[in-house]
């Protein structure tokens, strides 16, 4: 278990046979923005490039940081771009509030990981959009019942040659649940492999500004009622003999965050979820698609569909 947590600590990624992180961050950052030292402590907290909104560093904070939230907050407040790792483990703090300015990360032959912090309830980086790392890990950390990451859309993996970005998010609170705007900004970026997540959807989900969210049930029994103009659903999309006459109105609909279930209708075909483009059965443990006994059907399609949590099951009688 211990060796296995820290592989990542042990195993660099292999970004290019020869990475040279002093190459890494001069092309990146003027000399005064690079901090050498690495685990960020009362020693060597002075010599941080605290004016620099791009710093290049692997920056490490962990159980032996003897600095209180508050001066990290004034040191690290400047900080938008960080150019290196971001390791936080072990540490007393209950967030990494400390870090709600910094907007993006990129890795170089290191990971993104919060770790094994047993007084963190949030990461709380609410400014956060970018994070071009191969490997992102938030897990056990026992007390974490949200992530706080609002703003997290974009993430491309560092490693040259590779597409995917491992996401290992686990190991936290059994209260553990993701917001559908985090959810909704996760399963938008193409190539990410979040298997790992464990949780719920917070409840309620999260307003839209430019949309509208519908509520369902969490069972599959009744029928969904379909309202004009949603464009997210929170909870199972129903559809059976009692609602298919209004399935033209869910051409609106973007997100699900529940599982979508059609059985027993006469449809002949499911062509009016043209615009769906996530489904998301975080915390269900049902198939995320079921299309049961619906003895026309004979063509299906979503053509906007990006990404998928669960299986699809297709049974016809
Ligand atoms: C990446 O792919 C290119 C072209 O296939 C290849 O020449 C290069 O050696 C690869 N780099 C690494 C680090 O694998
Ligand atoms: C800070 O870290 C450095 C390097 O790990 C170490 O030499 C120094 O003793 C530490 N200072 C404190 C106060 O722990
Ligand atoms: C992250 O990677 C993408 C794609 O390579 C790039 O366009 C973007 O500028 C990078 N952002 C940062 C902060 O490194
Ligand atoms: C959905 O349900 C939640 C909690 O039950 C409630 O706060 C919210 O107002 C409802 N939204 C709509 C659009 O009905
Ligand atoms: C479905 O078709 C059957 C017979 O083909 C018919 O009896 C039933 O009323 C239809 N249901 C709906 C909802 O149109
Ligand atoms: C299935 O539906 C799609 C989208 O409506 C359409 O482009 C396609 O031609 C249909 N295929 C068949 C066999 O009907």
């Amino acid at each position: 278990m211990w060796l296995w947590l820290f592989a990542p600590f042990l195993i660099r990624n292999v970004i290019a046979a020869n990475f040279d992180p002093t190459e890494f961050f001069k092309t990146r950052c003027e000399p005064k923005c690079v901090f050498e030292a690495s685990n960020l402590n009362s020693t060597n907290i002075d010599k941080f490039p605290k004016d620099c909104s791009t710093v290049c560093t692997d920056l490490a904070i962990d159980d032996k940081c003897d600095l209180t939230e508050e001066q990290l907050t004034a040191t690290l407040q400047n900080m938008k771009h960080l150019v290196g790792s971001l390791i936080v483990i072990s540490v007393k703090y209950t967030s990494v509030k400390f870090l709600a300015g910094l907007e993006s990360v990129e890795c170089g032959d290191l990971d993104f990981l919060i770790v094994l912090n047993n007084k963190m309830f949030e990461v709380g980086m609410t400014s956060l959009n970018t994070i071009n790392c191969s490997s992102i890990a938030i897990d056990n950390n026992k007390e974490m019942t949200k992530l706080n990451v609002p703003n997290l859309k974009y993430m491309y993996p560092s490693e040259v040659n590779k597409t995917e970005i491992k996401v290992r998010i686990d190991g936290l609170s059994k209260k553990f649940c993701v917001t559908t705007e985090e959810m909704y900004n996760l399963m938008g970026v193409p190539n990410i492999d979040l298997d790992s997540l464990e949780g719920m959807h917070c409840e309620p989900a999260t307003p839209l500004t430019n949309g509208k969210v519908c509520n369902s049930s969490y069972t599959l029994i009744y029928p969904t009622e379909i309202l004009d103009g949603c464009t997210q659903y929170f909870g199972s999309l129903v559809i059976n003999s009692e609602n298919e006459k209004d399935v033209s109105k869910l051409k609106s609909v973007e997100a699900i965050f529940g599982p979508l279930f059609i059985e027993k209708t006469n449809l002949t075909s499911i062509d009016f979820l043209t615009n769906l483009k996530f489904i998301s059965t975080l915390g269900y443990d049902t198939t995320a698609v079921q299309v049961i006994n619906n003895p026309f059907l004979s063509n299906f399609s979503f053509p906007s569909l990006k990404n998928l949590m669960g299986r699809v099951v297709n049974r016809f009688k």
